[in-house]
Formats: C-alpha cells, structure tokens, sequence
C-alpha cells in the first residue's frame, strides 16, 4: 500500500495534496457555450421549475459541505435550502413532498442513515439527486439523477478530497437550477464557472505554501483543546476543521459560527486557549469583516492564542493575530474551497506528529453501513 501512497506518508495526505487535480476534475466538461451541463441529471426542466424547497440530507463531512452550499443555491436560485442531517431527516415528520427538490451528499453512496432518507424522500413524492463519488453506489442508483464528484477513490477515513469534490458538484447543481429556472443567464453563468475554474489553481497555491501550517501543527502536538470560528460560509469551515480534528487526532474541537461567541461560547476561552479564525474577505459584503476582527480582538483579549486563516493583502486582522494563515482573493461563496485545506493539514499533521494511525482513525469506519 505504501506505494499508492507516492510517498506521503499517508493516504490522508496524499488526498489533501490531491485536491487541485481532483477539482479540475469535478469542474471538467460541464460548461458548454455558456450553459451547465450534468450528463446524469435525468430530472424534467419543467419540473425543477416547480421546485419550492430544498432539503439536503447527508452525514459528517458531506453534511458540513452542505452547509457550505446552501448559502450559494439560496444566492443563486431563489430557493429555500434546509440542511438536514440524514439520521434526524425522517423522524421529525418532515414537510416533503413533490415539489421538494431532496440532494443526497454521500461520498460512498452507501451510508445507511443518507440512504434510509432517500427512500422516505422518495415515498413522499420528493425527485432526489446523489451528489456522490461512487459509481454505480446503492443512493445514486435509488435516486432520480447524480452528480458525480470524479475525485478518484479515497482511501483514508476522514474525508479531505471529496469534500471539495461535494461542495463543487452542488455548485454545479445551484447554477445548473438557476439557468432552467431563469435566475441567471448564460453570461453571468459564464462568468461565475470562470472564477470556479480558477480554484484549482488557488487551491494549488495553498497546497504550495502548506509549511507554515505543518509547523504550527509540530508546536501545538501537546494541545488538548481547540476553538474554530466562523462567520456565512466560514462557520461550516469552521465545524468542519474542528471535525477534522476529532476524528484523527483525537483533540477536543468545537466549530462556533462567529456571532454566536458571545452568547456562549466566549465562556470557554482562557489564556493560551487556542482559536482558528477564518476570516472573511474585506471586500465582502455588509461589515462582516469588520465583525469578525472584533472577534479575535475579543477572544485575544481573554487571552486566545489567536490562528487567524485570511485572505492576501487583508491587513486588519495582523494586530490582533498571533499567526496568519493565508488564502487567495475569490468570490465569497468560493472561498470554503480554500479555507478548510489549512485546517485539514493542520490536523493531519498534528496527528502524524502524535504517532496516530492518521487513515484509519480509532472507532470510526470509511462508510457507516448500518443504521
Ligand atoms: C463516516 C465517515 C465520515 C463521512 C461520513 C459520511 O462517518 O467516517 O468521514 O463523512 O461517514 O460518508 P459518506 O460516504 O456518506 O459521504
């Protein structure tokens, strides 16, 4: 196996460093002559215009990558998105039915709770789409149409690669519901795949520049406890880098979304307590840049070791920042395919560094068969 891993010195990693290739690969042949195109998206036009709701449904990662999306098709589409996970799905008598549009995340297609919700989705009336990875998997064969994410097979446990890969492919399905349902036209299509097309790129950037973080991990090896904030898109950043953390080196980690510190969360933070923050670009919209430099004011204040992820150039946080992590400039709702590699590295690392079997973490399995 050790030779699949081209020398890294996990399948973890070598996923991680995969992650510009494999959205190139995501993102490969579906813009024609200013139009989406998904092969398998078997579902009427006429009936994706009468779509009134949303629902995503998935577990762990692909359930924090929904998160992340519903901010771009509700942008985009006009359609109210609910992120749900699977397992709740079903038993809160849910409110679906045949205009609801229901999008299965599953990287395996054969997680149990994904593929229980899809099954009552579908005896409701609901049209189910898989967002998924794997051929010819039991949820894209029981659901209505598929987006397949191309990120070739992967291997370690905690999901790095396919999590971009899901994230992009619900891009894909947000603008492709949009040009049917007429909220965009083929040149502002065209215009947002340009700055898609140029992630891979940018992830690559990050890729290059992963030393610093690496060596953040290697100082921070005998950490017990880490706090991640985020803010719009940067608060499932944030619950997925703390999920990262759990699920390989073993560290209490917690996700907060930004706003919500000081209603609880700021309790927790005392001297040397270490806090992620990603950070949103000071061209974004409203102040929310603004507040969230507040909020590492706040948490350094008390005392937080402050580990600030921010976009090039964005030299408000610097005071307030014991380190800067860096990413390039994109369109906001672009930006969760950038943040969470630092934070993904940062647990791999750390876990490597402890001595942990980094792709087959204690307790959990690749993909949960069983309800
Ligand atoms: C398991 C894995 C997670 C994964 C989740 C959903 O719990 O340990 O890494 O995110 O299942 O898997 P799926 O294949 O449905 O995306």
């Amino acid at each position: 196996a050790s030779a699949q891993k081209s020398g890294y010195p996990s399948f973890m990693a070598k996923e991680i460093h995969e992650q510009a290739k494999a959205i190139s690969d995501t993102l490969l042949g579906r813009l024609e002559n200013n139009e989406i195109v998904l092969d398998e998206m078997h579902i009427d036009p006429s009936h994706l215009r009468s779509i009134d709701k949303i629902i995503v449904v998935a577990c762990g990662t692909a359930a924090n990558a929904g998160e992340v999306v519903k901010y771009a098709i509700e942008h985009w589409c006009r359609i109210p998105v609910e992120v749900e996970l699977a397992h709740e799905f079903r038993y809160r008598d849910p409110i679906v039915h045949e205009r609801t549009l229901v999008v299965a995340i599953s990287q395996s297609g054969e997680t149990m709770d994904t593929l229980m919700a899809v099954r009552y989705a579908k005896e409701q009336g609901a049209k189910v789409v898989a967002i998924c990875n794997t051929r010819g998997a039991t949820i894209p064969r029981e659901s209505d149409a598929a987006i397949y994410l191309h990120v070739g097979p992967e291997i370690a446990v905690a999901s790095t690669k396919a999590y971009l890969g899901q994230i992009a492919a619900c891009y894909l399905l947000g603008l492709f519901l949009a040009q049917v349902r007429g909220n965009l036209y083929g040149d502002e299509i065209e215009a947002i795949m340009r700055d898609l097309e140029e992630i891979p790129g940018k992830i690559q950037d990050v890729l290059d520049n992963s030393g610093q973080v690496e060596k953040l991990a290697h100082d921070m090896v005998e950490t017990t406890s880490v706090l991640f904030l985020g803010r719009h898109v940067g608060f499932p950043t944030a619950l997925e880098g703390a999920l990262k953390l759990k699920e390989i080196a073993y560290i209490h980690a917690e996700g907060f979304a930004a706003g919500e510190l000081k209603h609880g969360p700021i309790a927790l933070v005392e001297e040397g307590q270490p806090v992620f923050i990603v950070v949103p670009s000071p061209r974004g919209r409203d102040s929310l840049h603004a507040k969230v430099v507040s909020n590492i004011q706040e948490v350094r204040a008390r005392g937080a070791h402050t580990l600030v992820i921010a976009e090039e150039g964005d030299t408000d946080v610097e005071p307030y920042a014991d380190v800067v992590i860096r990413y390039p400039e994109t369109r906001t709702l672009f930006a969760p395919l950038l943040t969470i590699i630092p934070l993904q590295i940062f647990a791999c690392e750390l876990a490597t560094a402890k001595g942990l079997d980094v792709d087959q973490p204690r307790n959990l399995a690749k993909s949960v068969t069983v309800e």
